[in-house]
């Protein structure tokens, strides 16, 4: 049957996958994959601080470049990932006095977004700026710029590229909670006061039979706001060993984590956090816990694919 890329395309979505240089140089199955059933990608750990600029004025863009030619190849859209976060960020940022660090932004966000003006057209431009109970989280960036640090970042974004559409990301954001209730009033507050916003992230690292309630309701009161939504980073982890009865269920939730999405029309698009178990952040990150994504580690579909693949 057709490809996701063509159910999404025809109902005016995206369906799309973050993607890392090893296997796509390595697994020629990945980048078949990749082409075949996505119309969007995100640049994985490519475009991060950390990876583009490790030490003053040293630029690595070579893999990121060859993400963007694959994408223009595959007419794909490019989600580029991300421009101010506090993890993944060198020391030597970090540890710049206030003005330096301002100065830094602005330089950074200039080279990254403007060396890719006009191809790639979704940044996640400020990502997990809150903490779980709603106030600003003290990265580096508040405790040098201030809270304004998040406004400045989008109208930088902005000046490098005023046709990129700009989101804020963050995770467990997804149903309503004191953290997606201040995602909101940041949102309403970036708004009213003229800051170029365009879109909400909702990561969407969700646990099995976990997708909240709220879901379809959170993405509905940020598209009143006039900006859109997408899911930016989905994953479904489970207890590993995998049983079949938990496959079923991931079926499920994806099939949730989807409807929720088509529900609401600014909801432009889903991105799975890579597409196959051989893949994932997941089991380094959360021990013992795996089997978030769509394809096992064989390349071979799981139920939660051909869930996606009905539900679009
Ligand atoms: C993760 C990557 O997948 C890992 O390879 C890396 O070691 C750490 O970061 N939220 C984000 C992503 O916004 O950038 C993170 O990606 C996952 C959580």
């Amino acid at each position: 049957s057709a490809p996701l890329r063509a159910h999404a395309a025809a109902i005016d979505r995206y369906i799309g996958t973050s993607i890392d240089p090893d296997p796509l140089a390595d697994e020629p199955i990945y980048g078949t994959i990749v082409a075949r059933e996505f119309n969007s990608i995100t640049t994985g750990n490519t475009l991060k601080w950390d990876w583009t600029q490790p030490s003053p004025g040293q630029w690595n863009f070579g893999a990121a470049d060859t993400f963007v030619d694959f994408a223009e190849q595959h007419d794909q859209l490019v989600r580029g990932h991300t421009l101010v976060w506090h993890n993944q960020t060198p020391g030597w940022v970090q540890d710049l006095p206030s003005a330096q660090l301002r100065a830094a932004m602005e330089s950074h966000i200039d080279a990254v977004v403007g060396r890719y003006e006009g191809r790639i057209g979704h940044w996640d431009v400020v990502n997990e700026p809150f903490e779980e109970d709603g106030s600003l989280r003290d990265s580096f960036w508040r405790e040098g710029l201030g809270d304004g640090y998040i406004a400045e970042a989008f109208q930088l974004a902005r000046q490098a590229d005023p046709n990129a559409e700009l989101y804020l990301n963050d995770y467990n954001v997804e149903g309503i909670n004191a953290k997606s209730d201040a995602m909101y009033e940041l949102v309403a507050d970036l708004l009213a006061q003229g800051v170029p916003i365009d879109g909400v992230g909702l990561q969407g690292h969700l646990i099995l039979g976990q997708v909240p309630s709220t879901l379809q309701q959170n993405i509905a009161r940020f598209a009143a706001l006039g900006v859109d939504v997408a899911i930016t980073e989905l994953d479904i982890r489970m207890q590993l060993p995998v049983t079949p009865g938990q496959l079923e269920q991931q079926a499920r939730d994806y099939a949730e984590v989807v409807d929720a999405c088509l529900a609401v029309e600014r909801c432009v698009g889903l991105t799975v956090w890579s597409f196959t178990d051989r893949h994932s952040w997941i089991p380094e990150f959360f021990p013992g816990e795996g089997a978030a994504l769509p394809w096992d580690e064989e390349y071979e579909p799981k139920p939660a694919y051909h869930a996606i693949h009905d539900a679009l």
